[in-house]
C-alpha cells in the first residue's frame, strides 16, 4: 500500500546488455526490477556487439517498463521522479534508455535524475543492506571498470585506485574466451576453478608501485595466453579447469590485498564490494576471511542485484532527488562518464 509522502522512482538502465526497469519505494524499497538480458543474442558473437544491443533495447523497452510498473501494481500516477543511467556504456544503448526516461518524464511532468552506472553498482549495497550507511570503502569491479573508491557520503566519492588497462571482468571474459568457455567468461571460470587447483600454475599478480591502489590485469591475461601457447606447442592437454582456478586466484589475491590495506590505509573498517566480478565465489570467500582476520566488516550484494539492474541505478536516482538535484530534459548520454562527475 503506498502512502501519500512516499517517493516512488521508476529506473531505467541499458548501458549494456541488460534492458531493465525497476519500481522503488523511498530508495531502498524494490517494487519491481525486471531484467531482460540479450547475452543469448551476443553470444554468438563472443562479446556484445553494440549496434545488436541498441536494436534489442530498442524492441525491449516499452515492454518492460510496462512489466516493471504491472509487477510493482504501480501506474504512471503513482511515480515521483524517474532515474535513469545516462553513463558510462555504449552510446547507442544509453541513449534508447535515456529517450524513454525523458519521453516519460516530459510526458507525465515529472522531474528527472540522471545516474552513473557506476554509483549504481555500489547502491546495489544499500538494498541489499537497509542498515548500510557511508562512509566505507568500495571495491567495484565490473566488465568495464576495476575501482576502489572511499565513499565518504551520497554522492561523495574519492577514487582512490582504478585499472590501468583491462577490468577485472574484462580479464574474466579474456581468459574463458582463450579458454574456449563462451561469454559472459566470469561464471564459467568461477564454476571451473571450483574443480581445479588454484595452484596448479603460478601466473603473476601485478602490485605496480609501493602504496599503488591501482590494478593491472593485462600481465596476467598475456601469461595465461603465453601459458596457452605453449602447451599447444608441445602437444600437451590443457588443464583447463587449473588454469581457471590459478587465474582466479591470482586477480583474487590482488583484489583482496589492495582493498584491504586501502581500508587499513584510510583507517576505515568496513569493505563493500560491487559489479558483476562481485558475484565471484572466490572472490566472496578470500574477501570474507581476510576482512575478518583485520576486523573489517564486508558486506556484497546479492547475485541479481551483483550485475547490470534498474533497481541500483533508482536508488542512486532517490538519494539524488531527496538532496535537490535535478537533470534537464536535455541530458545527453555520456559513454566515458566518471565516478563523481556530472553532466
Ligand atoms: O557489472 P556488469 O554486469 O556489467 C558491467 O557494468 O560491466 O559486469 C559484467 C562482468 C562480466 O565481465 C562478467 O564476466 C563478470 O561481470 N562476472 C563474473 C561473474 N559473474 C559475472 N566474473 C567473475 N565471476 C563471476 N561469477
Ligand atoms: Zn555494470
Amino acid at each position: 500500500m503506498l502512502k501519500q509522502e512516499d517517493i516512488i522512482t521508476l529506473a531505467i538502465e541499458s548501458s549494456c546488455d541488460e534492458t531493465s526497469v525497476s519500481v522503488l519505494k523511498n530508495g531502498r524499497e524494490v517494487l519491481s526490477n525486471i531484467i531482460n538480458s540479450q547475452i543469448e543474442q551476443h553470444k554468438k558473437f563472443g562479446g556484445v556487439v553494440p549496434e545488436v544491443a541498441s536494436r534489442k533495447h530498442i524492441e525491449n523497452i516499452n515492454e518492460v517498463i510496462d512489466e516493471a510498473l504491472a509487477e510493482g501494481k504501480v501506474s504512471f500516477e503513482d511515480i515521483t521522479h524517474v532515474g535513469v543511467t545516462y553513463g558510462p556504456g555504449l552510446v547507442g544503448a544509453l541513449l534508447v534508455g535515456l529517450s524513454a526516461a525523458k519521453a516519460i518524464a516530459y510526458a507525465r511532468d515529472l522531474p528527472l535524475n540522471g545516474v552513473n552506472h557506476i554509483e549504481g553498482h555500489i547502491y546495489a549495497n544499500f538494498i541489499e543492506h537497509k542498515e548500510l550507511e557511508p562512509p566505507f570503502i568500495c571495491l567495484i569491479v565490473s566488465g568495464g571498470h576495476s575501482h576502489l573508491v572511499h565513499m565518504k557520503d551520497y554522492g561523495d566519492y574519492e577514487v582512490l585506485g582504478k585499472t590501468r588497462d583491462d577490468a577485472a571482468g574484462e580479464a574474466f571474459d579474456k581468459v574463458a574466451r582463450a579458454l574456449g568457455l563462451g561469454y559472459p567468461g566470469g561464471p564459467q571460470i568461477d564454476r571451473l576453478a571450483k574443480e581445479g587447483n588454484k595452484d596448479a600454475i603460478p601466473f603473476p599478480k601485478a602490485y605496480l608501485e609501493e602504496g599503488s591502489y591501482d590494478f593491472s590485469f593485462s600481465g596476467l591475461k598475456s601469461a595465461v595466453l603465453n601459458y596457452l601457447n605453449s602447451q599447444k606447442m608441445k602437444g600437451s592437454e590443457i588443464p583447463v579447469a587449473d588454469v581457471a582456478a590459478s587465474f582466479q586466484k591470482s586477480v583474487v589475491e590482488i583484489l583482496t590485498e589492495k582493498a584491504v590495506q586501502c581500508a587499513l590505509d584510510k583507517g576505515l573498517d568496513r569493505i563493500v564490494l560491487a559489479g558483476g566480478v562481485a558475484a565471484n565465489s572466490g572472490l566472496r570467500e578470500v574477501m570474507e576471511r581476510e576482512c575478518k582476520k583485520n576486523q573489517i566488516d564486508f558486506k556484497f550484494p546479492s547475485l541479481t542485484l551483483c550485475t547490470d539492474n534498474a533497481a541500483m541505478i533508482g536508488c542512486v536516482a532517490y538519494y539524488d532527488y531527496i538532496r535537490g538535484i535535478r537533470s534537464g530534459l536535455d541530458l545527453n548520454a555520456f559513454p566515458s562518464l566518471k565516478i563523481g562527475q556530472r553532466y
